[in-house]
């Protein structure tokens, strides 16, 4: 093999590596020159046939073929690399014009939207928050509560119970004694939301599952009067300024005196109409003056110390608030109705 017969193979090889023109096509011609059975290899292999003198020379020869081919395979791959890339870039090009995808986010039922406002309502006023266990004992669900065993009161209130002495509350009015029995005496503001649960009929307005916020203030000197300011400013911030209230005498075994508190109607400005019945106020709470009994099974001296309570209804007052015609809607998870308090 003469130094000339080299310089032609190089340059036949340039010739394909230029003519190469997809990074495949160069592959195979690098294969055909460089692999192991490739051209160089066996021009490395007729080293053993020459006479010793000429050997370095000849192996010196091979090996800058060998180099030159290599620069320029790298080259070339490099330049297809990048046109290959171009190729690429242009032909999967993304087109933002069209229309993405259109997440929904979840929204907040109304029924807690409610009770978070209720709760930022009395916060305002300086109770603090309390909570209850919704299993409870008979003891605190009615004995506490002035309500002893076979008290016709139970009635109205039978309810789901896990033993005889164990149940769902029927009412928030629990809550009262867990925070007196832990207040050793002393003044007490609070207000405490949570679910409910009695024996009652489904339909639009009666759920066997509903939400309660109980409210209790015990001090010195606490009277009516209290109340009815307390409860005046409550329905005014939910309901608007024009908002005024009523009590109406009522019966519950652990308030003396009790009353029903109604709101005088939204829709009409009293004047009756179809949602209050002709009658210009809808009910929306119940509450008195803790019983002098209540106070002292908890560890209040009713001589010393007195105290109002409510209990309000958190649907009722959602559903009055929004406009909401059937309770059943707060559990049902309809995104359709949910999604229409997203937007407050
Ligand atoms: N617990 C009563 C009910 O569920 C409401 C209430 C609470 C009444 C506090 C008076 C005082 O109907």
């Amino acid at each position: 093999m003469k130094e000339q017969e080299l310089q032609l193979i190089l340059a036949s090889a340039l010739q394909a590596i230029t003519d190469a023109k997809t990074l495949s096509e160069l592959q195979q011609v690098r294969d055909t020159y460089l692999a192991k059975k490739g051209q160089v290899n066996q021009l490395m292999g007729n080293l053993k046939v020459l006479p010793p003198a000429e050997r370095s020379s000849y192996g010196k020869a091979v090996n800058d073929l060998k180099m030159a081919l290599i620069s320029a395979f790298d080259q070339a791959q490099i330049v297809l690399e990048a046109a290959a890339l171009n190729e690429k870039l242009t032909s999967e090009k993304i087109d933002i014009t069209l229309p993405g995808y259109v997440h929904q986010a979840g929204a907040k039922n109304p029924f807690f939207t409610i009770q978070d406002e209720l709760c930022a309502i009395f916060l305002g006023l300086g109770y603090t928050i309390a909570e209850g266990p919704e299993i409870e004992s008979d003891h605190f669900n009615f004995e506490l509560l002035n309500i002893p065993q076979d008290h016709p009161a139970r009635d109205m209130q039978d309810s789901f119970y896990i033993d005889e002495n164990t149940l769902l509350r029927t009412h928030t009015s629990p809550v009262q004694a867990h925070v007196m029995q832990n207040a050793d005496g002393q003044p007490i503001k609070v207000v405490c939301p949570g679910k409910v649960y009695r024996r009652d009929d489904d339909d639009a307005t009666h759920s066997h599952q509903f939400g309660q916020l109980e409210g209790l203030l015990i001090d010195e000197g606490i009277h009516l009067g209290h109340l009815y300011a307390t409860l005046q400013l409550f329905v005014q911030a939910m309901f608007g300024e024009k908002r005024e209230i009523r009590f109406r005498s009522s019966y519950f075994p652990f308030t003396e005196p009790s009353v029903e508190v109604d709101v005088s109607c939204a829709n009409c400005g009293g004047k009756g109409c179809s949602m209050c019945k002709g009658s210009g106020w809808i009910e929306i709470l119940g509450g008195g003056m803790v019983h002098p009994n209540v106070l002292k099974m908890s560890g209040y001296d009713p001589d010393k110390m007195s105290g109002f309570a409510f209990g309000i209804g958190l649907e009722r007052v959602a559903m009055l608030r929004y406009g909401i015609d059937d309770i059943r809607k707060f559990y049902q998870n309809d995104v359709r109705f949910i999604h229409q308090f997203n937007k407050r």
